[in-house]
């Protein structure tokens, strides 16, 4: 869920069903999603001003940790309340992290400001952190902060084997993303399987409590590698160009649109995953509560 800045929802041109909120309209959205009985929602920010350290970010009154707040208060423990917690929503440069002089995404200057990140969206009220930004060390580091400020009970969902993917072009637009370039200095290579098992394992090690394949449909192989290994629970997150795409096709009638869906949501979970993040996710909990009606 996008919660912006001010009070009008926009819709996203490319995610058509998915908009930007306000935060009144994020609170009723939750309602809905709660009613559907779907299990939590993750909330990324779009904030009206960005800057090169991203300080909106760690701002108690920052658009991402004032919606959490707004969406723990609104629905108590209906919905597990999630944060996104990577600074390229908050950057005038669109990268994840902080840049160093040269221009490179520096990687532990920006494990810092993730530390201050967990703690001010634990402190609004997220129960789950979901780390996307593809640093090195970040799940040690925001583990280790949350224990040592009284946050033993705040989870950490680590993004491990998130691909440097061409699928993410939508949310671009959802989130009015800056950035220019791409981020294939810290995101996985595509063409490597076998890395993305070996990150889950570093989070693992790091203490993550949950490991996430991303996107989820073109990279069902390393999901299920994943899954195979992993003690934990692994997730997926089916991304904005997987949802445009089928929206797109099914808009032109070249194919059934729920059948679509349900099909791509069910490989993800036959590939191995425990749970899915899906942009359909209201909608197809509704759909299976009227099957099972
Ligand atoms: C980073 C983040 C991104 C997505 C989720 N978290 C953008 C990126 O890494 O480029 C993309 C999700 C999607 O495409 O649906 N904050």
């Amino acid at each position: 869920m996008f919660v912006r800045e001010g009070d009008e929802q926009r819709a996203i041109s490319s995610m058509p069903g998915v908009v930007q909120h306000s935060i009144d309209s994020a609170r009723r959205a939750a309602r809905q999603a709660a009613e559907a009985g779907i299990g939590g929602i993750m909330l990324f920010g779009v904030p009206s001003r960005r800057d090169a350290t991203g300080t909106g970010a760690t701002d108690p009154n920052g658009i991402l940790n004032l919606a959490a707040r707004a969406l723990v208060d609104e629905i108590g423990d209906a919905l597990v309340v999630q944060t996104d917690l990577c600074l390229d929503e908050f950057t005038d440069h669109g990268h994840c992290g902080v840049l160093a002089a040269d221009g490179h995404v520096d990687n532990d200057a920006t494990l810092e400001r993730y530390r201050d990140m967990a703690l001010a969206q634990a402190t609004a009220g997220s129960a789950l952190l979901g780390l996307s930004g593809m640093m090195d060390g970040q799940v040690a580091a925001v583990r280790e902060t949350l224990d040592d400020n009284g946050f033993e009970d705040t989870a950490v969902l680590a993004y491990s084997a998130k691909y440097a993917s061409a699928f993410y072009g939508p949310f671009r637009e959802a989130v009015a993303s800056t950035l220019v370039g791409d981020r294939r200095t810290y995101q996985l290579d595509p063409a490597n399987r076998r890395e993305g098992v070996r990150e889950a394992q570093l989070d693992i090690d790091e203490g993550a409590d949950i490991v996430m394949v991303k996107p989820a449909g073109s990279y069902l192989d390393v999901l299920a590698d994943v899954a195979a290994m992993s003690d934990i629970p692994v997730w997926a997150y089916q991304v904005s160009g997987e949802y445009a795409m089928i929206e797109a096709a099914a808009a032109q009638g070249w194919i059934d649109r729920r059948r679509a869906v349900e099909e791509s949501v069910l490989s993800i979970r036959r590939a191995g995953a425990d749970a899915v993040l899906t942009y359909w996710a209201v909608e197809l909990a509704t759909w299976l509560k009227e099957e099972q009606a």
